[in-house]
């Protein structure tokens, strides 16, 4: 075992992160370091197993993996798609779903149907791009958000928004509605093309105790 090389994972922080450690510590891989909330720490170590880990943000977690700084990473598949990087995608882990939804107010509902020239508000540029001209052919005007994309409609910014819809309680609050399901999501596994060669037994033996968990 020691002269193994490390297996580095790149975790999305939050929610995501803390699922993956869970399910994880189900097939006995643990990183008490990690569990420290206080830490500011950003890159864990567990030396008897030779894995390391570190939190990113979501959207660089592909970044990471494609480049091979690290091995694996875990992720929504929300980021998968608008990153479009070039991974592996080799497990659904199960948590994490929700939906990725054209929402807005009930009165913009026509003009999706009418194939109208609209302002979309996203912080999923792609995906919306992706949905609205490859799909629907459907001429629209993207704008960039970066969060609160709720507010888009609700300002007059855009007449609907591309987002992420998981409880439905940030719409309802705010008056919105799901108008249009593009697909479901989860969190996912993904692999870089490199390692996935390089390290075939360790990350296959890794993937096979996963896949009886989800
Ligand atoms: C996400 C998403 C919605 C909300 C949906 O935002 O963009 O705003 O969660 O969840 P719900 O259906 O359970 O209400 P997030 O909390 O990630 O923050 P953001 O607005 O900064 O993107």
């Amino acid at each position: 075992m020691s002269d193994e090389r490390y297996l580095t994972f790149a975790l999305g922080k939050g929610r995501l992160a803390n699922k993956t450690l869970e399910l994880l510590e189900q097939i006995g891989i643990t990183c008490e370091e990690m569990k420290d909330k206080d830490s500011r720490k950003l890159i864990f170590v567990n030396e008897e197993l030779k894995l390391r880990f570190f939190l990113a943000k979501g959207p660089d977690v592909p970044t990471y993996v494609e480049y091979g700084a690290a091995d694996i990473g875990v992720v929504g598949s929300d980021t998968i798609m608008e990153e479009n990087r070039r991974v592996y995608e080799v497990l659904d882990l199960g948590f994490g779903k929700c939906r990725m939804c054209v929402c807005g107010p009930e009165s913009a509902r026509e003009l999706l149907q009418h194939h109208e020239m609209i302002r979309v508000a996203s912080k999923y540029p792609n995906i919306a791009k992706d949905y609205f001209h490859n799909k629907k052919h459907q001429t629209v005007d993207i704008i960039k958000l970066n969060g609160s994309v709720e507010l888009g409609p609700i300002v007059g910014l855009s007449d609907v928004i591309v987002d992420i819809v998981e409880t439905g309680s940030t719409l309802r609050e705010n008056g919105l509605q799901v108008l249009e399901e593009i697909c479901p999501l989860s969190a996912r596994m993904i692999v870089n093309q490199v390692s996935m060669q390089m390290e075939t037994e360790r990350i296959r033996s890794l993937i096979g105790k996963l896949k009886e968990l989800c």
